[in-house]
């Protein structure tokens, strides 16, 4: 089933990918590695929708990670204000300025790891998305599109070392980034939260979730 869901959610995507100010332009073989970093920074604990006047206004001020590096920290937090979760803005731009000194992005996981504010998530999905590197993305939209697909039924927080394992069975090797993008643009608009438009989904068929009734009691949450 691997290789049936990763061409059937890639075939997808190439015709139903968000358009989103981040992605690659058209006529851009790949992403800006900054943009990516920029935009996975804000959409952590923030809706595509909240994001992109930010991002506009911040890729406006602030062309490159070397003007970034540049800015004053007030600057960035006063053109930050209202995103909430400030510290990632003092990590953006301590990050920004490490990467400045190193003269670009470092390209793997492991390096982009070392940078302030990019933990697991951030780490795979610019290595994924920027420099086409094979790594398992997961953020909450992914989780629980895992979840459905596999029928995973152990309650998170418990369940994530399973789902992740999930996800890196079906992550291909090529194309990662859109692969990751591709799940989590299939979780905000098919495979929602409240909702999932089975009939809608490439992945109806290969869904265990699907087949045994309920996805949308799945992902578990363990009760509090
Ligand atoms: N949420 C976080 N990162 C995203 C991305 N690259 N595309 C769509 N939704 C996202």
């Amino acid at each position: 089933m691997t290789a049936t869901v990763s061409s059937k959610l890639l075939d997808w995507y190439d015709g139903h990918a968000r358009s989103l100010p981040w992605r690659a332009r058209p006529g851009e073989a790949a992403p800006d590695p900054y943009r990516v970093w920029l935009s996975e920074v804000m959409l952590q604990q923030t809706t595509t929708a909240a994001v992109a006047p930010y991002f506009a206004k911040f890729t406006e001020t602030w062309p490159t990670v070397e003007a970034l590096a540049a800015a004053a920290d007030e600057d960035v937090m006063a053109a930050w204000a209202g995103l909430g979760y400030y510290s990632r803005a003092r990590n953006l731009v301590k990050a920004a300025r490490a990467v400045a000194e190193m003269g670009g992005f470092p390209e793997t996981e492991a390096e982009l790891r070392k940078l302030p504010g990019l933990g697991e998530y951030i780490a795979a999905a610019v290595a994924a998305i920027a420099f086409g590197q094979r790594a398992v993305v997961v953020d909450a939209n992914v989780e629980r599109v895992v979840a459905r697909l596999f029928a995973i039924r152990d309650p998170l927080p418990g369940a994530r070392k399973a789902i992740r394992a999930a996800a890196d069975g079906i992550t291909p090797d090529e194309r990662a980034g859109d692969f990751a993008q591709a799940m989590m643009d299939l979780g905000a608009t098919i495979c929602t939260a409240r909702d999932a438009k089975c009939l809608l989904c490439p992945l109806m068929d290969e869904c265990k979730g699907r087949a045994e009734g309920d996805p949308v009691a799945l992902p578990v949450k363990a009760k509090k």
